[in-house]
Formats: C-alpha cells, structure tokens, sequence
C-alpha cells in the first residue's frame, strides 16, 4: 500500500532523515518506535505531503506521490494526525470534525463519517457543541484521531497518539487502533510506549539518527536483546 525507497528529508537544507526506506502492506499496524529528535515525526511529514523528500520516492497505492500536495495525498486516502493534536481550541468539537472531511460537500456522506467517528468515541458526541479547548487530554486526542477518520482514509498516519494522556485514557485509545484496523484501515503508528507499540502491531522499524536501525515483527523486536537494552533497560 505504501512503499518509501530512500527517502531524506531536510529542514532548511539540514538533512535530518538520510535514505529511509519502508513499507506497509494493505490491512497491517506498522510502528516506529525510537527515542526523541530520531525523526519520526519528519518521517511521517515526508509520506503526507508536509515536507517534500529531496531524494528518494513515496509511492501509494501504487501512485506517485513524492512531490504531490497534502490536500491531493488526502484525496487518494491517507490521513495524518499529528503529533500535538493540532486541534482549533475555540472552534467546537463538531467544527473540529467536519474539518476532516474538508474535500467532501455531500452532506450525507459527511453524516455518515460523523455517525462512525461518534460509534467509536461516543464521548464525542456529547462533546459536540463543546469548544475544543474545554476537553481532556484524552478527549482532546479522541477528536484528533476522529479528525482524521472524518476523510475517510485507506492509511491513517498515527503520531503519539498516547501522548499526555491519562493512562486509563491510553488503553482505550489502543483498543480504538485495533478496532479501526478491524474496519479496514491500515495503520502507520509512531509511539513512545514501546511495549504497547510492539505487542500492536504487525511490524515495527527502529528510527535512530534519522535511518532505520532495525526492522521486523512486533514479536521479534519485543525478544530482541538490542531493544531491550535500548528501550527497556534490560
Ligand atoms: N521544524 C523544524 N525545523 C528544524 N528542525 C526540526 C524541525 N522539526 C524537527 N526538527 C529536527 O529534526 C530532527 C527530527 O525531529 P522529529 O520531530 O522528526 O523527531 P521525533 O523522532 O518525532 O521526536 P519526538 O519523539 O520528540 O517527537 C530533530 O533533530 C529535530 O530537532
Ligand atoms: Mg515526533
């Protein structure tokens, strides 16, 4: 579904990722895991059309996207929910919604997508007419990831999505990955809980230095001696 050969990535000319390359097979989680400033985020900036490779190739759904806009990368069926939520704290969390289906006027349509954002975080629904800034954390996060459901995408790009996020909050917000997985959405997911990134997903790359230091199942990066030295101080 999505195929990264080579990619770098620069800020202000500074490359900070150097020939990444990558995978994600239709219905699959992929995570990254990797500690701070190892360019995770710019990785997934680089797949939606927020940064633009210098060298290398994206390729989705067999489609060339490497110097293709966001809004036509939203078209073809990626969504990408930041790191930080990003959310309009003073627009309400309806308005905050509807923003994700920005390239869809049908009215109907845009029911339908809210009726399944609302299924899974109930809690939403009767937040709607609240302002963004008045929810939680967690909540605040809900309506991020709903956000990025409302475009209906093929491939949901997931950037730490546990982050400050009370801890009873972080596993509803898992078993939320496993159910939109279940409905047909493939998942790229950066995040900092090691454990819960690994015993989710199907695969996982280790990023580290802007490359890609490690690759392979959840269950053998789980076992591995590198990552438990590296992340769970064994
Ligand atoms: N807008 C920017 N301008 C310049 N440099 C940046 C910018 N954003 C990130 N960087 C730098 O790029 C490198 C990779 O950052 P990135 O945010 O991709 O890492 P990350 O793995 O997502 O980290 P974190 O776990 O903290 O989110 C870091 O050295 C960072 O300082
Ligand atoms: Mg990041």
């Amino acid at each position: 579904m999505l195929n990264v050969a080579g990619i770098q990535l620069r800020y202000s000319n500074i490359p900070v990722i150097h020939d990444v390359s990558f995978r994600v097979d239709e219905g699959e989680i992929v995570s990254f895991i990797g500690g701070n400033g190892n360019g995770k985020s710019t990785i997934l900036k680089g797949i939606s059309g927020i940064l633009h490779p210098h060298a290398g190739s994206v390729t989705f759904n067999g489609q060339d996207i490497t110097k293709a806009p966001s809004q036509d990368i939203v078209a073809l069926g990626m969504s990408h929910v930041p790191e930080g939520r990003r959310l309009f704290p003073n627009l309400t969390v309806l308005k905050n919604l509807r923003l994700g289906a920005f390239l869809t006027r049908d009215a109907v349509e845009i029911k339908r997508r809210l009726d399944y954002v609302y299924g899974i975080f109930p809690i939403l629904k009767e937040r709607s007419e609240q302002k963004a800034s008045t929810l939680s954390g967690g909540e605040q996060q809900m309506v991020a990831i709903g956000r990025g459901l409302m475009s209906k995408p093929k491939l949901l790009l997931l950037d730490e999505p546990s982050w400050g996020i009370a801890p009873i909050l972080v596993a509803k917000i898992f078993d939320v990955i496993r159910e939109i997985r279940k409905d047909g959405i493939t998942i790229l997911l950066v995040e900092q809980d090691v454990q819960e990134a690994l015993e989710i997903c199907d695969r996982a790359y280790v990023i580290q230095t802007g490359r890609v230091a490690q690759e392979g199942t959840g269950q053998e990066l789980l076992t591995s001696e590198t990552i438990q030295k590296a992340f769970f101080g064994l």
